[in-house]
């Protein structure tokens, strides 16, 4: 299976997408999660990408699709993909449908006014990745599943999530109509796309995915 999980940030793509990659047992590839590794390794892609994640703007397509290219070569995903936060753009999703095509892209739909809230409430374990929020935390300084000390993502400051959403509006919304067959540029002609409704409570989210992939 190669799936997509698309949605505007705090859709709560990377805490389905835990469940989700065991479930159907292929790798969970997280763009955002790579770049930020990228970022403390002070590896050269992460010095490229840094001063974008802080703006809350998209790193080029160029460093992204070289970045995702290689990873989709490694042998983990011989079976399949469960990509998040990859595609963001028509071009990133061109390059994607070449390199390797996604039979299902499932939009978790979540309307802004309730982003806002879930993102400057995340907090993230340094040790375990394992991603929370604070109203669902009674310590909110450490991780309940591991006991290492959670943090705030630089990117969850209200001016930065502004950015990331006018990004999201602008450059990844056309992808519902990409993935729709109705864009002219088009390489797959089909309509891959399922919409799940994200605005529920996590458990409910993951049934109607699951629900989707039937
Ligand atoms: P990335 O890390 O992908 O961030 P994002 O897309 O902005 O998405 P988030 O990780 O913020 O949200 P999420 O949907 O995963 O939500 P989560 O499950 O954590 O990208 C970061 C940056 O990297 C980009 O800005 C860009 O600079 C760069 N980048 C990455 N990919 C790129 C690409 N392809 N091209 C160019 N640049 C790229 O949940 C959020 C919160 O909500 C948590 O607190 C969680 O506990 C809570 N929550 C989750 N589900 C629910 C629910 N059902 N109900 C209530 N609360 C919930
Ligand atoms: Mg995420």
């Amino acid at each position: 299976m190669k799936l997509i999980f698309l949605g505007p940030p705090g859709a709560g793509k990377g805490t389905q997408a835990v469940g989700v990659s065991a479930h159907l047992g292929v790798p969970h590839i997280s763009t955002g999660d790579m770049f930020r590794m990228a970022i403390k390794n002070q590896t050269p892609t992460g010095l490229e990408a840094k001063r974008y994640l802080d703006a809350g703007q998209l790193v080029p397509d160029s460093v992204t699709i070289a970045m995702v290219r290689e990873r989709l070569g490694m042998d983990d995903c011989a079976n399949g993909y469960l990509l998040d936060g990859f595609p963001r753009t028509v071009d990133q999703a061109i390059a994607l449908d070449q390199i390797s095509a996604p039979d299902t892209v499932i939009d978790i739909f979540v309307p802004d006014e309730r982003l806002q809230s879930r993102l400057t409430g995340r907090r993230v374990c340094g040790k375990c990745q394992g991603t929370f929020h604070i109203s669902k935390l009674d310590d909110e300084h450490t991780c309940p599943i591991c006991g290492g000390e959670l943090y705030q993502r630089n990117d969850d400051k209200p001016e930065t999530i502004a950015t990331r959403l006018q990004a999201y509006h602008e450059q990844t919304e056309p992808l519902i109509d990409y993935y729709k067959g109705n864009d002219k540029r088009r390489v797959v002609e089909e309509n891959r796309l399922k919409t799940v409704d994200g605005d529920c409570k996590p458990e409910d989210v993951f049934k109607a995915i699951l629900a989707t992939l039937e």
